[in-house]
């Protein structure tokens, strides 16, 4: 196990029950991290289970992170528990395919709470905290769909591009304190997502899976490749990165 930074490093990652946000959780407390798995999911306290089974540090967290009083309460627990919070990473999101005309305004509102307000809600709860230390990291996920529309998936590509716009504004107004704020741009990455986007397409799993898979580099990614880009930023390899939108995606943007 690496050591974190100097003084003890704690991180807190939403959607931690999730593909992507368990390898989140799973590398960050390989590095030394004490970590927060936080989900809506009881997925979570096997997430957090499976890290402490390895020797880790983590607890799990049951909120739903577009709820500003759930946040709230999340926070004060996370520090009560765990003594702070140096690292947040937004991990948390849900996708709903389809054009303006087959979604409904709950199918809206759903994406822009679960991608949109979940980042604002916990770093608007954190925020203060990495200030009083001076300083602090925060990864949001957004997709390579916030940077590039897709089809089918007008509301996702509109709150992801949100992420990483917020993500942006946050990094200028949060440098001063000393507050790095940078974003990962998934591609197609084999989590329960991508069985949920074939299945609500009427696509097979095979059918969708070889679609992702063209690109450049010839397969989808897995959590882990983007966990490795998420601790990257998140960890002091990054200390001058801040505002920056790493595309994990084999390629596919290009
Ligand atoms: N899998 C992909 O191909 C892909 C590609 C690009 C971006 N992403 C993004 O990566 C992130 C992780 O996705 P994943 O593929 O691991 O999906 P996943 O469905 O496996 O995990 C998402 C997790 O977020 C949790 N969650 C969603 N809304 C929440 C809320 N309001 N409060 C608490 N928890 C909430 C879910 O319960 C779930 O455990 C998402 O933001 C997603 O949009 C995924």
């Amino acid at each position: 196990m690496r050591a974190g930074r100097s003084g003890a490093r704690v991180a807190l990652v939403t959607g931690g029950g999730g593909g992507i946000g368990s390898a989140v959780a799973r590398r960050l407390a390989d590095e030394g991290a004490a970590v927060a798995v936080v989900d809506r999911d009881d997925a979570a306290e096997t997430v957090a289970r499976g890290i402490r089974a390895d020797g880790g540090h983590a607890e799990a967290f049951l909120c739903d992170v577009s709820d500003e009083e759930e946040v709230l309460a999340l926070v004060k627990e996370v520090v009560g528990r765990l003594g702070g919070i140096t690292d947040v990473c937004c991990v948390a999101g849900s996708i709903r395919r389809g054009t303006v005309q087959d979604l409904s305004l709950e199918d809206w509102h759903r994406s822009f709470a679960d991608n949109v307000d979940s980042v604002f809600l916990v770093c608007r709860a954190v925020l203060p905290l990495m200030e009083r230390a001076g300083h602090g990291s925060i990864v949001t996920v957004a997709s390579g769909w916030g940077l590039r529309a897709g089809e089918k998936a007008a509301a996702y590509c509109t709150a992801k591009a949100g992420v990483v716009m917020l993500t942006q504004a946050m990094a200028l107004d949060h440098s001063p304190a000393g507050i790095r704020v940078n974003c990962v741009a998934p591609g197609d990455t084999r989590t329960p997502m991508l069985a949920r986007e074939a299945r609500q397409l009427g696509q097979s799993d095979a059918e969708f899976l070889a679609e992702a898979a063209d690109r450049p580099l010839g397969r989808i990614g897995t959590p882990e490749d983007i966990a490795a880009a998420v601790a990257f930023l998140a960890g002091p390899d990054a200390d001058f990165v801040t505002g920056s939108v790493l595309s994990v995606d084999g390629g596919g943007s290009i």
